[in-house]
């Protein structure tokens, strides 16, 4: 559960944001939370999955609603959202307002969790994941609704960060403690199985992984400038607007650490519909 940050301007001190926890602030200051990757892994999950506009698609942990926008905008079929936090579904439900009338109409964000899913069975043609299994204990649970929700032979198609060397336990400590959540210091395959475990019997229908890289300082000092030039940041009083740059230096300052030890991968994982033989004389070079 989280405390909702204050809807006036002069309930928000310098405290408030320094209590707020990362996803409240992310909402708050109205950051567009991306899956690595951004428009790009979008369009590489929507045309491996065959979407068309008759396609109905749900995504897990939408937070401020980049994804399902940008779905509903590219292949204009129907989208459901759904995240655990209620700031970052009101902050979706605000920039939807602000979209055109066509993406309005296809696109719907709830408050819901993955550890049960408030949709009935079979009815989506692709569910999307990016990123918020990392925010869950019961992963297991989460990927067994995943599936249950999937129809067969639809797909779950996950983006994930893993760690690509191993990092220092300082560095895993202090993102675990910025975005409240104990991050588990696993790497590509450990991560891979959690949603190719056998128990789920989902086929990986494709697979590709990606490096990242860290970012220089002055990057990260512009970006953060960025966020304090919004309009509804610069009408904050100064202590105010203060905490917030301070508080987003410190939290991308940690991300950006982190982030010399990551990768990512998207993966399409499959329902099958009845069993399938396996293939022996296959290329590598095929994605
Ligand atoms: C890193 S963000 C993902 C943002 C974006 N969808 C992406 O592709 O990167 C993870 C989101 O998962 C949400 N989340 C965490 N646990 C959840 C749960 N049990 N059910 C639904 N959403 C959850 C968090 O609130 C957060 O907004």
């Amino acid at each position: 559960m989280t405390t909702m940050p204050p809807n006036n301007d002069k309930d928000i001190t310098p405290e408030v944001i320094s209590n707020m926890s990362y996803t409240d602030f992310i909402a708050f200051i109205k950051e567009t939370n991306r899956c690595p990757g951004g428009k790009k892994t979008v369009r590489i999950i929507a045309q491996n999955a065959f979407l068309t506009k008759e396609s109905h698609v749900l995504e897990i942990g939408s937070n401020t609603g980049f994804t399902s926008l940008e779905i509903a905008r590219t292949v204009k079929c129907r989208v459901e959202g759904i995240d655990i936090n209620e700031s970052c579904i009101r902050e979706a439900q605000n920039i939807l307002d602000s979209e055109t009338k066509p993406v309005r109409n296809l696109v719907s964000f709830s408050v819901a969790s993955a550890y049960d899913i408030p949709f009935s069975a079979e009815i989506f043609d692709l569910v999307i994941v990016g990123g918020a299994t990392s925010f869950m204990d019961r992963k297991s649970r989460a990927v067994s609704e995943y599936k249950r929700v999937t129809k067969t032979w639809g797909f779950i198609s996950v983006t994930q960060l893993f760690y690509a060397t191993p990092p220092p336990t300082s560095v895993v400590k202090s993102v675990s403690s910025a975005i409240g959540v104990e991050i588990e210091p696993w790497g590509e395959e450990r991560w891979l199985n959690v949603f190719t475990d056998r128990e789920h019997d989902l086929e990986l229908y494709y697979y590709k992984s990606y490096g990242l890289n860290d970012r220089p300082k002055e990057h990260i000092d512009e970006y953060v400038g960025y966020f304090i030039k919004k309009p509804h940041i610069q009408s904050l009083s100064k202590p105010v607007q203060i905490a917030i740059a301070d508080k987003w230096q410190n939290y991308l300052a940690i991300f950006n650490r982190n982030h010399k030890y990551l990768g990512f991968f998207t993966a399409l994982l499959r329902k099958r519909g009845s069993p399938e033989e396996p293939e022996l004389f296959m290329s590598n070079d095929l994605i």
